[in-house]
């Protein structure tokens, strides 16, 4: 049985104060729940202080990007390694807003998938079509596209660090959910995917979590799709409120 997995992706939202008082809210929440893992992605700066709100409550945290060196002449870059120094778990990879506006390529996504594993870090590997992709029908042809670039060279052993989030550009941060049809569609066609690449006890195993307008009202609906292990939240991971509401349903 693979354990729900809820992960809040805070992108370049909240400050010092709010960072804080965001990670304590939901440790009062929801600090305790063992039935979901759970986790939130601070920006870097934030990490530290989240982390140390967070204590040894059962919700982990991850960043928001890396960078695939080790070490070196990269100005403005963080590798997997500081990740792990400062005890982060998991780190998203390939976000849409990555490739979209900042123009990250899947060969680039890759290394970072690559490095982030040999970091010792629980990668969150995002894929996902554009509006105008699904309306011509190549939804499916993308996101194997993206799968196959993205774990290009990743071997058995190593993608069971990954979760895979599936999340259509078109329904991030827009109020417009995939409906569960749409969602069980292409998570099911991922599985069998992984099957292809890896086997299938690896495809059984891997988790694959929805991300795009996922809120409370939405959850059960999206969480009761048989290839739907979780989700990355926007929006809603900003609002102790909501992002408790969405782990107590699951749980
Ligand atoms: P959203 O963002 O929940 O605000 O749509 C999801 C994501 O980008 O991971």
């Amino acid at each position: 049985m693979r354990k729900p997995f809820i992960a809040g992706n805070w992108k370049m939202n909240t400050s010092h104060q709010a960072a804080k008082s965001l990670a304590s809210g939901l440790v009062d929440q929801i600090g305790n729940v063992t039935t979901v893992d759970m986790a939130v992605c601070p920006p870097f700066v934030y990490l530290q202080l989240v982390a140390k709100a967070l204590g040894s409550s059962n919700i982990a945290f991850g960043a928001q990007d890396v960078y695939f060196e080790r070490n070196g002449a990269f100005t403005g870059e963080i590798s997997a390694e500081m990740l792990k120094d400062i005890c982060c778990t998991y780190v998203i990879v390939g976000h849409s807003e990555r490739r979209h506006v900042i123009g990250e390529t899947d060969e680039l996504i890759n290394k970072k998938l690559s490095a982030a594993i040999n970091g010792g870090l629980l990668p969150i590997l995002c894929v996902g079509e554009l509006h105008e992709e699904r309306e011509a029908g190549k939804t499916d042809e993308v996101v194997v596209n993206q799968l196959k670039k993205g774990l290009a060279g990743i071997c058995k052993e190593r993608v069971q660090a990954v979760t895979i989030a599936y999340e259509p550009v078109w329904a991030i941060g827009t109020g417009k959910t995939a409906t569960s049809d749409q969602a069980q569609e292409v998570h099911a066609m991922i599985r069998k995917l992984l099957a292809e690449m890896y086997d299938e006890s690896i495809a059984q195993e891997l988790r694959i979590q929805y991300g795009g307008s996922a809120k409370p009202s939405n959850t059960a609906e999206l969480m009761a799709c048989p290839d739907v292990d979780g989700l990355l939240v926007g929006g809603a991971s900003l609002k102790v409120e909501d992002f408790s509401a969405m782990i107590k349903t699951v749980e």
